[in-house]
């Protein structure tokens, strides 16, 4: 090439041939992407992991494709003149009508390609951002989480939103992630289930509370929980309680109740021992004053510089805001209260759970045994087809075989019943070293009072003072509702 580079390149006989000057338009168009795609990268307001790959990858393999044209046309021409052959060089002689009609269909040929490579980054650019893209373009590792956020009150949240976001470090980080993730499913090495916690998730400051102000009070909440016994009436069993959510912040409501961690005056610091942060055998909380406190489960002996101190946000209790997966006896309860499956059917709670737990290994699979299994069940059942489809429904919903992902794969750390949740930290064990102060609030009443409690009439009996929970047939008040709760009962 002539050293004076570029610019004197097509002064140079033998890159003046039609392929060498498409390798130039192919060239500029993409070195004008990557100058979009660039600026658009620096300054956007919140960052996407798969821009990396279009500015970073995608437009240099085209800025290379076209100098490889420039230099092909060149080769082409010198081995046409080393064979004796006329190259097919040109020279354009604006004074020749057929020299203008060429000219003038190659510069508009060549705007049309730039214009286009310009609206083609820029919608690939948006469409990367989509929840489309996020959740469907790789449809089989992403599905579980697509179909259960289609279901959540975040359903109009992009992905995103949560998952990339402003904030330089956490943007680099997911951008990496975004070709790691491509590579896997590219090559089919993504885990089943997808692991979480998710490691390079934002912390919730920068995520939940874009939308939701760790301020405001929230109060008591008025929450029914309606079940069905997996016994031969289906036997309706239902709680309704006040949940005390309040707040955190003095100037909006007094700062108390389940909100009272939000570290808005005081700081909640934890240790977990496992990968699913399950076992938090340490806490210590910073009041605003500055006293701390900390507290341990006596049985923790281990020490504690070998652990990484977290710090308490949203995210430690609601951990599926968007992909809760419901546990089979939770999602026939609603399908009971809803009346899509009849709760007058003698066995109808234990027999669709059993046909829903069963190991299927694919959805197709699945959604055929479910109905042979119930079908075989209920002969004589006239409605029949209804009860099989809202059962494959629910499984369609809750259950990905192809990813091995149901609720059991992944903790839900709001409640206790089916998970520790709470009693992660309120179990009553967790005290300070000289045994003075377990953490409060770990009594039946400290998050909620029962309002009401059971089937028909006594729903109607309200307690403002909350009863003791009566469970099945006696009072229970321990901790351990997870070692036998695993949201799949059947008789
Ligand atoms: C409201 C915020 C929010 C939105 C919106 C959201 N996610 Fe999530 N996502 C989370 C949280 C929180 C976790 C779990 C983090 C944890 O447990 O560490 C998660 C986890 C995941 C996981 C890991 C596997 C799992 O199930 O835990 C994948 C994959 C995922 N999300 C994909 C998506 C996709 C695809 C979308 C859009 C269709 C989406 N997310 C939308 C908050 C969100
Ligand atoms: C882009 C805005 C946005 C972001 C980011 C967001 N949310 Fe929400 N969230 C909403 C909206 C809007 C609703 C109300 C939906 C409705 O009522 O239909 C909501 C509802 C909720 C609810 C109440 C409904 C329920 O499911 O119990 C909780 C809890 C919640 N969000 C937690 C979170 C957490 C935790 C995060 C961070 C992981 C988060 N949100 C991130 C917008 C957002
Ligand atoms: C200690 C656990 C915990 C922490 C930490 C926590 N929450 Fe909650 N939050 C709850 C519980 C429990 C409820 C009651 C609703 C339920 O059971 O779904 C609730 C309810 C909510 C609601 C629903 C209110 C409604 O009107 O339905 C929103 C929104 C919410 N939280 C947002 C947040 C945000 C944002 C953060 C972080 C700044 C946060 N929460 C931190 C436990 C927590
Ligand atoms: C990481 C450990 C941890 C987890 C998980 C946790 N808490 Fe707490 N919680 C604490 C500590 C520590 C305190 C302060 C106790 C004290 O002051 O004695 C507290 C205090 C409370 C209080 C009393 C607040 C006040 O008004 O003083 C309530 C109510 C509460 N928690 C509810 C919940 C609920 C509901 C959940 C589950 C959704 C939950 N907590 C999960 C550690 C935790
Ligand atoms: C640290 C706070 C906390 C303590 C202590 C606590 N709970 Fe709860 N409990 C909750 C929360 C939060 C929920 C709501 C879970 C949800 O929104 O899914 C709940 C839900 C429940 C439910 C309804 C569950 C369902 O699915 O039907 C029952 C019943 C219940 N609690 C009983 C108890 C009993 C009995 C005790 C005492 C041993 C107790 N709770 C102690 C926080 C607590
Ligand atoms: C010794 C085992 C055991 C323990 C511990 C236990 N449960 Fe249960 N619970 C059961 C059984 C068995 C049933 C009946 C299930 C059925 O027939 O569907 C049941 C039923 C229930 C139901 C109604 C039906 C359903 O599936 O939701 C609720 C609500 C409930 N328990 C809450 C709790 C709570 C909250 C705790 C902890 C405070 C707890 N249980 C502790 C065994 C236990």
């Amino acid at each position: 090439m002539n050293p004076k580079g570029l610019f004197n390149l097509f002064r140079t006989q033998q890159y003046r041939n039609w392929i060498s000057l498409s390798g130039l338009v192919v060239a500029t168009a993409s070195f004008f992407a990557f100058l979009f795609l660039f600026v658009i990268d620096i300054i956007a307001h919140h960052g996407n992991p798969y821009m990396g790959i279009l500015a970073y990858i995608v437009s240099p393999f085209f800025l290379g494709l076209g100098f490889v044209l420039i230099y092909l046309g060149g080769w082409l021409h010198r081995r046409q003149l080393r064979k004796g052959q006329a190259a097919t060089t040109f020279q354009i002689d604006l004074s020749r009508a057929r020299d203008r009609k060429t000219l003038v269909a190659f510069v508009a040929g060549a705007l049309t390609f730039l214009l286009v490579t310009a609206f083609g980054s820029y919608n690939t650019y948006h469409y990367t951002e989509s929840v489309n893209f996020c959740g469907q373009t790789c449809h089989t590792p992403m599905n579980p989480e697509y179909t259960a956020y289609l279901n959540s009150s975040h359903a109009r949240v992009a992905c995103a939103e949560c998952h990339v976001g402003p904030g330089a470090t956490w943007y680099v980080k997911s951008k990496i992630n975004g070709v790691h993730q491509l590579y896997c499913t590219a090559t089919d090495t993504f885990q089943r289930p997808i692991k979480t916690p998710v490691k390079n998730l934002r912390p919730a400051q920068e995520t939940c509370e874009q939308c939701h102000w760790p301020q405001k009070f929230i109060g008591n909440l008025d929450r029914t929980f309606s079940h069905f016994l997996a016994d031969e009436t289906n036997t309706p069993f239902t709680v309704r309680l006040l949940l005390k959510v309040g707040g955190a912040d003095p100037a909006h409501g007094p700062a108390g109740g389940i909100h009272w961690h939000m570290n808005v005056a005081n700081k909640v610091e934890y240790i977990t021992t496992d990968d699913q942060h399950q076992i938090i055998p340490w806490v210590r909380t910073t009041s605003k004053e500055g006293v701390v406190t900390e507290y341990k489960d006596p049985k923790f002996k281990d020490d504690l510089a070998k652990h990484t101190i977290r710090r308490m946000d949203c995210m430690d209790c609601h951990n599926r805001p968007a992909h809760d997966y419901r546990s089979p006896n939770d999602a026939v309860d609603l399908a009971m209260t809803l009346g899509n499956i009849d709760s007058k059917l003698p066995w109808a709670k234990s027999n669709v759970v059993a046909s829903l737990i069963a190991p299927y290994s694919t959805e197709d699979e699945a959604v055929g045994k479910i109905s042979t299994t119930l079908r075989k069940v209920y002969p004589k059942y006239e409605k029949i087809d209804s009860l099989v489809a809202a059962a494959q429904d629910i499984y369609k919903h809750n259950f990905f075989p192809e990813m091995k992902v149901a609720w059991s794969a992944y903790p839900n750390n709001i409640g206790h019943k089916n998970w520790a949740g709470c009693f992660r930290c309120h179990d009553g064990q967790h005290q300070t070293a000289d045994g003075k102060k377990k953490i409060e609030a770990s009594n039946c009443n400290a998050c909620h009072v029962i309002v009401a409690q059971g089937n028909g009439e006594q729903l109607e009996k309200l307690n403002p003072k909350g009863y003791n929970f009566f469970h099945l047939d006696g009072e229970m008040n321990d901790f351990s509702c997870n070692g036998c709760h695993t949201g799949a009962f059947t008789k």
